[in-house]
């Protein structure tokens, strides 16, 4: 199951609610199936559903106000045996038990069911697991088990890790003390369990986050985790495991980051972190820095609306700190040395989705403003071109989640080659700028919906970031030339603003063009990354085909799609700025509306010369021309979200998606 939420709680209060509530803020990562796993002193009861978390919410409902026989129905017995748990006081368990896993799904392997759902339990029904990632390796593990007889009730890669766990707790069993103790009513330590959980990682091949429960150690659970997200939350007398923060901030906002190869067991008053190999070892502690209102919806209909409300908000906050009092850029979190950055001769951008497009929008910044070469490449094609790298390359990796496998990959891939890193990343504690040379935060705060959009702009920012402060340590700007340009970045948030007070229109037109077939989007130089943006969220979101181009190809062609009506967004650059750019997308504009395009126009305020050929015109306030993504990119994701929201789709989370996307 590659792209899953993952929640874990070790306490003193009921479980069930804390685990539900988490998976809730965690369903963006995943939502075709969920289950959770309680433990009750030595019962341990499970519930899972295909579908959404509220076809799982249900069951529990049922299960706590009907008893034994809703019980039958709504816990998992895939499998046979005593894997159901919980017999008769299956409900009672689910709301007294003080330690819980919970998990939402993105499925691959095996289809989105209730049998495929996680939790998936051993054989002899003691152990409860849920998997973030592939075990690529399970093909020989399942062989291994079917051998040995156990039954296997899934179709699942991760239903293996319990069967493995159960084994292995069985011969640690022998000679250990600690799971004797358990079963003579005193609580376990998880000793057995974590070192359980040791052995079987360590045959493990692939990426995995595993969170487990044991019945003989209730008030345990023990998480692993490789290449594949998982933070600890220390809580007062109770503690949290998540694929993410937002799991638990209601809670607390302290975490513990966990590296890579890792065995986490948290109990009510204990975290206890080792190496695979057992060796202790703790994580880096730190301070979430929003909290839980920043996850919830505040009175929007979906986080998308919500989030793209916080933009001028995100810009200001990915901004603040960032300056001199002279007007220059002092990036002091970026761990690389005036030398390292003067010694740069080439740079490269990988990323993937929209955090790929904030990277073409950043080429041509960067390039304008450093002369340093800089090519932006998918994460998912780097990786496997054999790029030519070296200890003067420095690679910009992008992303919001800081999980991405595609861009983790990139980034271990250059660092291979000597090359130095800076991660742009939006999540403390996350993957990928654990594993750069350096990073600069975004702080867009938490973003939910799975259409990204203030991460978008707060990439922009962070890019701009960069570019400038290359330009200032390398001395190709004057200090007056970056202070201007800083002075206009300064002026964004309240830009990005105006736009969005102006977005009516582009509600209503959005309704009317809920019907249509497909949609282009056009534009040049920055208009170009904005144009594909606009495609994309179109696609993701609205589930119609969307195309983006760079106005110049489209009568290399594009051009014979345009039939009588076919609306066409043309992002037009500032008539201020290289006017010869401006003159060409007017020609460009004439050229689809010659041939029957029904044209949305988003141009500056002021710029006339395009109303003859605007069938609809967007204003955006006048922007020099490389901050303008900025601005040109807002009223296309609302203009995505009205069409999707007509059509009667759920855009925060749109059908086969992610928030993150933690598989190749
Ligand atoms: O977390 P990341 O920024 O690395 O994610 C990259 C893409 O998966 C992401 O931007 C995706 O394209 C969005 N759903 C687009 O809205």
């Amino acid at each position: 199951m590659p792209m899953c939420g993952i929640v874990g709680y070790a306490g003193t209060r009921p479980a069930l609610g804390i685990v539900l509530d988490g998976l809730r803020r965690l369903e963006y990562r995943g939502y075709d199936s969920a289950g959770v796993a309680i433990v009750d002193g030595a019962e341990l009861v499970a519930c899972k559903r295909a579908g959404k978390l509220t076809n799982l919410e249900k069951a529990v409902a049922d299960l706590a106000a009907g008893g034994a026989d809703l019980a039958a129905g709504a816990v998992d017995r895939a499998g046979g045996g005593d894997r159901a748990g919980g017999g008769d006081r299956a409900g009672g368990g689910l709301a007294t038990g003080t330690t819980g896993i919970g998990h939402t799904r993105w499925a691959t392997h095996g289809g989105p069911t209730d049998r495929n759902a996680h939790p998936h339990r051993s054989a002899d029904g003691r152990v409860a697991v849920i998997h973030n990632g592939i075990i690529e390796n399970f093909a020989a593990l399942q062989a291994e088990l079917e051998a040995a007889g156990v039954e296997l009730a899934s179709e699942t890669d991760s239903e293996c890790a319990a069967h493995l766990l159960a084994a292995e707790l069985a011969a640690l069993e022998e000679g250990a003390p600690d799971q004797a103790i358990a079963v003579s009513g005193v609580p376990s330590s998880g000793a057995a369990l974590a070192e359980a959980m040791r052995r079987v990682c360590r045959r493990l091949a692939g990426a995995f986050t595993l969170l487990a429960v044991d019945t003989a150690a209730p008030g345990v659970v023990v998480g692993a985790r490789r290449d594949s997200p998982l933070v600890v939350g220390r809580g007062e007398g109770e503690n949290y495991l998540a694929s993410d923060v937002a799991a638990f901030i209601a809670h607390t906002r302290e975490a513990v980051e966990l590296g890579q190869d890792q065995v986490v067991t948290i109990t009510a008053d204990r975290i206890q972190v080792t190496d695979f190999a057992g060796n202790p070892t703790t994580g880096r502690e730190y301070h979430v820095d929003w909290d839980a209102s920043a996850a919830e919806k505040g009175g929007y209909d979906y986080f998308m609306l919500k989030e793209i409300a916080e933009q001028p908000r995100a810009v200001a906050d990915t901004l603040r700190g960032r300056f001199t009092e002279a007007g220059g850029i002092a990036l002091d979190e970026v761990r690389l040395t005036g030398q390292d950055l003067r010694n740069v001769d080439k740079i490269f951008i990988v990323a993937c989705g929209t955090a790929y497009h904030s990277g073409l929008v950043a080429k041509y910044a960067i390039e304008h403003w450093t002369r340093i070469p800089c090519e932006v490449e998918l994460a998912s094609e780097f990786r496997y071109r054999d790029p030519v790298l070296d200890r003067s390359t420095l690679v910009v990796a992008i992303s919001q989640s800081g999980e991405t496998m595609d861009t983790l990959m990139a980034l271990r891939h250059a660092r291979e080659q000597k090359a130095r890193v800076l991660a742009i990343c939006n999540t403390n504690g996350s993957t990928i700028p654990r594993e750069s040379d350096a990073v600069l935060y975004t702080h867009a705060g938490p973003e939910i919906a799975v259409a990204s959009t203030k991460a978008f702009l707060t990439q922009l920012v962070a890019c701009y970031l960069v570019g400038l402060h290359l330009a200032q340590v390398r001395g190709v700007k004057f200090a007056d030339e970056v202070a201007a340009v800083v002075a206009q970045l300064e002026a964004m948030p309240g830009k990005v603003a105006a736009v969005l007070e102006t977005m009516e229109p582009v509600r209503a037109l959005g309704r009317e063009l809920a019907a249509a077939r497909s949609v282009l989007f056009v534009g040049r130089h920055v208009g170009y990354p904005v144009a594909l943006e606009g495609a994309l969220k179109l696609k993701e979101l609205a589930y119609m085909h969307a195309e983006g181009f760079a106005a110049g190809e489209l009568k290399h062609g594009p051009i014979a799609l345009i039939e009588e009506g076919t609306p066409v967004v043309c992002v037009v650059p500032s008539p201020a700025g290289r006017g010869v750019l401006h003159d060409k997308l007017g020609s460009n504009l004439q050229e689809v509306r010659a041939r029957g395009a029904r044209t949305i126009v988003i141009a500056e305020e002021g710029d006339d010369a395009v109303v003859p050929y605007a069938d609809h015109l967007v204003r955006v306030p006048a922007t020099p021309t490389l901050l303008a993504p900025l601005l040109t990119a807002v009223p296309l994701q609302v203009l995505a979200c009205e069409i999707a929201v007509a059509r009667g789709h759920d855009v925060d989370q749109p059908r086969n998606l992610a928030k993150s996307v933690t598989v190749e």
